[in-house]
């Protein structure tokens, strides 16, 4: 059993905490709940790579014991999450996605001391699911880490016997999945679309350009949140992965994502890098310009995979009208759909050479956004500049295209016995 001799509790001691006995615990005669910065000239961020059994308490004890945490993360109680969320009330319920149900609830001090008053978002394990303690540990890793304003916030978790729960800041709209394709409601405007597309773009930039770049392997819809100003932020790290050091080129894993948002050379080789999540983002855009779904089965064979279907007419300008959504009706500049679908169809290259990188992404979609606020400032006469993204440094102009294969029925999410085979 683990023996916590530490007066301030680390990220090592909150996580090996789940693994003690109530008893154990309680005799600490300590509340081990606050995670404090330590600052250290050695920081280094701690990766799921660096456990070398994140099934094992007693391997992650051994290997967490060096760590250092950069956040200030609680540790609740289920009791205290009853509370929280009026004992996990659907009434609550917020969304669900393969970790299980999130529900909306409201901490201040009398829950717990010390805690400021705000709406929560509670993600609890559903215990019969795919995922588990692997993915709840990936998301403590990684946000209990990285701090950016295009990554939800982290607030603490809980980890009492089987369950597993994580509390986030509170998103006032949502997913986007929610917002974009709602049944029955007024259609998100041209340039909440772009606003959405650029801070999404910024948080896969944060992560790309890291000092240990993070992939974040499921960028998709329903894991991009809204504030009530639509500032997105990506949220579920659960199967975020640390990118390639050294001399590699890729990390190899087994194939996870969702089926409509993976690139095509993840799914035949299981080779993930950064324009992995390129190609993802590429999705997305495409679903924000023309308001479809990546997936829908109810549509017609040929139009069933919006990439397959729409990505041909990306690039051409007469083809733009029947690409763009139609309830738009003509909000955007047909030069800035232009070059959001241009920037789209560079993301979405089957070989992942011809994609920008997300840095460049960041750079196309301010430059819309800049054109968009100049025109509608009435400064119509100074020259539009958009970000070629032709230009882009992985453009090859002249190289020949390397034909990989798509199929969309390779991808799945793997289950839980799957995954312990190692990823
Ligand atoms: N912080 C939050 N604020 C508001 N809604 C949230 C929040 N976190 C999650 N949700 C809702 O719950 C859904 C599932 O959350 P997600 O973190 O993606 O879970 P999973 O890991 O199970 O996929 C989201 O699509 C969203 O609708
Ligand atoms: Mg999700």
């Amino acid at each position: 059993m683990a023996v916590i001799k530490k007066k301030k509790p680390s990220l090592t001691s909150l996580i090996l905490g789940c693994y003690m006995t109530k008893k154990a615990s309680r005799s600490e005669g300590e509340e081990k709940d606050a995670m404090k910065i330590r600052t250290s000239p050695l920081f280094k961020r701690l990766s799921l790579s660096d456990i070398s059994d994140p099934s094992s308490p007693m391997s992650v004890m051994d290997d967490l014991s060096n760590s250092f945490t950069s956040q200030k993360l609680r540790l609740f109680t289920l009791s205290e999450l009853r509370v929280v969320t009026q004992n996990f009330s659907r009434s609550n319920m917020l969304g669900e996605g393969g970790f299980g149900p999130v529900y909306k609830g409201f901490i201040d001090d009398k829950v717990k001391p010390g805690l400021e008053p705000q709406p929560v978002a509670v993600k609890a394990l559903d215990l019969h699911g795919h995922q588990g303690h692997r993915e709840w540990l990936a998301e403590i890793i990684f946000l209990g880490q990285l701090s950016n304003k295009h990554l939800v916030k982290l607030i603490g978790f809980c980890c009492e016997d089987e369950q597993r729960v994580l509390v986030y800041e509170y998103m006032a709209r949502g997913s986007l999945e929610n917002q974009l394709f709602r049944r029955n409601s007024v259609a998100m405007a041209w340039g909440i679309r772009m606003k959405i597309a650029l801070g999404a773009a910024k948080g896969l930039a944060f992560l790309h350009g890291a000092e240990k770049p993070v992939i974040y392997r499921d960028f998709k819809t329903s894991n991009i949140l809204l504030d009530s100003n639509y500032n997105a932020k990506l949220s579920d790290f659960g199967l975020a992965k640390d990118g390639p050091e050294g001399e590699h080129t890729h990390v190899t894993t087994r194939v996870m994502g969702t089926q409509g948002y993976a690139a095509p050379e993840y799914i035949m080789t299981g080779h993930l890098t950064t324009m992995n999540d390129v190609y993802s983002f590429g999705v997305v855009l495409l679903e924000l310009i023309t308001g479809k779904q990546s997936m829908d089965h109810t549509r017609t064979r040929r139009e069933q995979s919006l990439v397959e279907w729409m990505r041909p007419m990306l690039r051409d300008h007469r083809k733009l009208e029947r690409v763009i959504d139609p309830r738009l009706e003509g909000q955007y500049k047909s030069e800035a759909a232009q070059a959001a679908a241009t920037l789209a169809y560079k993301c979405l290259s089957q070989n992942p050479k011809y994609r920008p990188t997300m840095t460049e992404v960041v750079k196309v979609l301010e430059s819309i956004q800049e054109v968009e606020t100049r025109e509608r400032n009435g400064n119509k006469n100074e020259a539009k500049k958009f970000v070629d993204i032709k230009k882009c440094r992985h453009y090859r102009k002249g190289q020949r295209r390397v034909n990989i294969a798509y199929s969309d029925s390779l991808l799945y999410k793997e289950s839980r016995a799957k995954q312990n085979n190692g990823v």
